[in-house]
């Protein structure tokens, strides 16, 4: 099962990865994660992509690009995977479809999802991430069990930069203003869903499930979408 989960800042991608990573075993890579532990090592990657980050833009798609591929060659790959957050442009779509037909791989469908922009700032005003295993948490939706403390491993609990409320709008209003065309592309060959991200964070997960083979019985069967519990998403 190869899905990309796409939608604006704080839609809960990262929270729908995790889930499928820990109940399926499916690796969650995600574009923010890895860009942001490039410029923690200060790497010539992050180095590059920081400025970018820091104001709320999208890095130069060669620099994404690469990593992504890099990633989805390593061996974890091979019986699936969710993007999360990759890709956000036509560009980045394009070159994923390209780099997967080369390996005999294709793309099964990218979930996009919806939801308003004042439930967004709430999400993102409130979210919390460990500081040392990157869980995410919400002061008031998702709180961890001690506050302020990871429930994984009692670390603390701090805001990501880009968090600020100026730097979230921005990040919104790149996503409306850039991500049109990818979400266009998917749609033209049916391999849109969309997913109403505004209900709680299990439903959602039900809701996704319904396309998800268990890993079992991909084992006997090749990974396809089945349209169950959510709706391929309508024509504009
Ligand atoms: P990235 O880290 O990917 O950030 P993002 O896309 O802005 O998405 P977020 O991680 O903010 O939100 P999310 O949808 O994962 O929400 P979450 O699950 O955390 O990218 C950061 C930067 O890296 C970009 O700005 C760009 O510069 C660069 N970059 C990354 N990819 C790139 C690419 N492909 N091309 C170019 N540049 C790229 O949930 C948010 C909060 O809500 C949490 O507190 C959570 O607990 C809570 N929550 C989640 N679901 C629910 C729910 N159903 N109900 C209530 N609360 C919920």
């Amino acid at each position: 099962m190869n899905f990309v989960f796409a939608g604006p800042p704080g839609a809960g991608k990262g929270t729908q990865a995790g889930l499928f990573h820990a109940r399926h075993g499916l690796p969650h890579i995600c574009t923010g994660d890895m860009l942001r532990q490039a410029v923690r090592d200060a790497t010539g990657l992050g180095k590059r992509a920081s400025e970018y980050m820091r104001r709320g833009d999208l890095v130069p798609d060669a620099l994404v690009d690469e990593i992504v591929r890099a990633r989805l060659a390593e061996p974890d790959c091979g019986d699936g995977f969710i993007l999360d957050g990759y890709p956000r442009t036509l560009e980045q779509a394009r070159v994923l479809d390209a780099s997967l037909a080369s390996a005999g791989r294709r793309l099964d469908a990218a979930v996009l999802f919806t939801i308003r922009d004042d439930v967004l700032l709430t999400r993102l005003a409130g979210r919390r991430v460990c500081s040392r295993c990157g869980m995410t948490y919400h002061v008031e939706y998702r709180p961890p069990r001690a506050a302020g403390r990871c429930d994984v491993d009692g670390a603390p609990l701090a805001q990501r930069k880009d968090d600020d409320a100026d730097t979230i709008r921005h990040r919104i209003g790149v996503f409306r203003e850039l991500t049109g065309p990818m979400v266009e592309y998917y749609r033209a060959d049916r391999r849109l869903l969309q997913a109403n991200a505004e209900r709680p964070i299990q439903q959602i997960y039900e809701e996704i499930c319904g396309f998800i083979e268990a890993p079992e019985q991909r084992q006997h069967s090749r990974a396809r979408v089945r349209p169950i519990g959510i709706r391929p998403a309508p024509a504009v």
